[in-house]
């Protein structure tokens, strides 16, 4: 069996068992397999289970436009998640219509898909890692936080890789200030550079 078909049957499995919260649908990571530039996000949303494929909302879209602009497309890269499974919640309004709404994955949901991922990594085995966020960063380094880190390299010696930290594409929405996208912006141009010694 090929790797990508691998790793979807093991997070289907993943998926159909798991009884806990609300869930809608699944998908895997996205690309080439090996690559040298490997992206992890968080959890897919409504208009990725529907396309089957990461990073094609809203967040997506910003986090296309930043890729381009440092001269590297989708094709080149391989993007991930760290829950591959959609979180979800449902609310009822007064007049009992109930809406679905996504919601971050809890540090259980993350652990059930651990191996999927570490394995995910091996085959991919990239040169780097950019964790997109927080829930990657916390799977994935010691950092408390994505303020204290982002934009720059470093190399993890628990699993012997390369990471980058970057903000996940979907603050730029919930962060609107220059200052904010002045540093988002800057942090690319960083990877950039981060990318030219690897
Ligand atoms: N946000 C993520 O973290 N992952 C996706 O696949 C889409 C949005």
């Amino acid at each position: 069996m090929d790797i990508q078909k691998e790793l979807e049957s093991k997070i289907k499995v993943i998926t159909d068992k798991y009884t806990g919260d609300k869930t809608g649908g699944y998908i895997t990571g996205d690309g080439p397999i090996p690559c040298d530039i490997l992206f992890v996000g968080e959890a897919p949303g409504k208009n990725e289970v529907e396309e089957k494929k990461p990073f094609v909302g809203m967040a997506g879209k910003n986090f296309e436009k930043y890729l381009n602009s440092i001269g590297l497309s989708r094709e080149k890269i391989r993007i991930t998640n760290t829950c591959f499974f959609r979180p979800i919640k449902l609310k009822e309004n007064p007049s009992g219509r109930v809406t679905i709404s996504n919601r971050p994955p809890k540090t259980l949901e993350v652990d059930l898909f651990r191996e999927v991922l570490d394995e995910e990594i091996k085959f991919v085995n990239p040169k780097v890692i950019i964790t997109l966020g927080n829930v990657p960063l916390k799977r994935l380094t010691n950092f408390k936080s994505i303020g204290e880190c982002h934009g720059k390299l470093y190399f993890n010696e628990d699993i012997k890789r390369s990471i980058f930290p970057m903000y996940h594409p979907s603050s730029l929405t919930y962060n609107r200030s220059d200052e904010f996208h002045a540093t988002y912006e800057q942090d690319w141009n960083s990877l950039k550079e981060a990318l030219k010694n690897i």
